[in-house]
């Protein structure tokens, strides 16, 4: 394992958080005014220095340009509109459908010391994005960061299944986002997985779920895949998927997080 510049270990388990700047209440979080995730997705990029990074869903590159370490990226149809390259000394792009990808076992041929940052935010559609994190864990290691796009619906419209335009009431602001349903991964690895570190951070337009304390070998959700889908399906959407979750999550303000680097390590197991 060769994560990242720092050699500081700290165990999250010893340390109390620390109550102030970036921890934010629920209701902080309906609204998610914090930083853009693709500025957030560079603040990680710069201030972890990680040495390999992995995405899922890449379409015009913009998520995957903020990295300047080796990538691989995943997409069925990529549609670039600019160098993505920026500076890396490696870029594989693997235009497949994800599950196609991991049958090709390519992921541990090219980081055969797992990946230290992985974004997933390919197919909208939970069990999709339930398996992406399962065949991405495989491939992580104990200081791994995981985040989770769109996890984060504003409202019932924006979580449905199929892709619909909100009408001119709901508001220029979320009228044309679509997340899909993949915030039901969240309850399920909270309730399957509570060995996991999970938080929520405020990211606009949808939050992103940054997961750690990962276990490439653990099995518990391939063992009861079919279950645990039932199981997702079953979750009702009222107001917020805050109303799904067996137990509140850490919630970070970004931009209170970005003007205090030194307690990443604090909040997520990465170094
Ligand atoms: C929301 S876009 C990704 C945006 C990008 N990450 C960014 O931040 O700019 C979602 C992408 O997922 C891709 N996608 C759809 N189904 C997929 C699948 N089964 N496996 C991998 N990617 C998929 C789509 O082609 C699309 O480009």
């Amino acid at each position: 394992m060769h994560i990242f510049s720092f050699k500081l270990e700290v165990l999250m388990t010893d340390i109390a958080l620390p109550a102030e700047p970036y921890l934010l209440s629920q209701e902080d979080f309906s609204n998610l005014r914090g930083t853009q995730y693709i500025d957030f997705l560079k603040y990680i990029a710069d201030h972890v220095s990680p040495q390999s990074y992995f995405e899922i869903g890449t379409e015009t590159g913009r998520s995957c340009k903020q990295f300047t370490c080796p990538s691989v990226c995943v997409d069925p149809q990529f549609r670039l509109t600019e160098d993505i390259i920026s500076g890396k000394t490696e870029l594989h792009l693997f235009q497949m459908p994800s599950d196609v990808f991991f049958r090709s076992r390519r992921l541990g041929k090219i980081f055969d010391e797992g990946i230290d940052i992985c974004f997933l935010d390919g197919m909208h559609r939970c069990e999709y994005l339930l398996r992406d994190f399962m065949n991405a864990e495989k491939h992580c290691h104990s200081r791994s960061l995981v985040l989770l796009h769109d996890c984060m619906p504003r409202n019932q419209r924006m979580a449905l299944r199929t892709h619909e335009i909100g009408t001119e009431e709901e508001g220029e602001d979320t009228r044309y986002a679509w997340t899909g349903d993949v915030w039901r991964v969240v309850p399920i690895l909270m309730k399957y997985r509570p060995d996991l570190k999970i938080s929520l951070i405020d990211c606009p337009p949808s939050g992103l779920v940054a997961i750690s304390n990962l276990d490439p070998e653990s099995t518990v959700i391939e063992k009861n895949y079919a279950n645990i889908v039932r199981e997702m399906h079953a979750l009702s959407f009222a107001a917020s998927p805050f109303e799904t979750y067996p137990h509140q999550p850490t919630l970070i303000s970004s931009a209170g997080l970005i003007a205090k680097p030194e307690d990443f390590s604090l909040l997520f197991n990465i170094w």
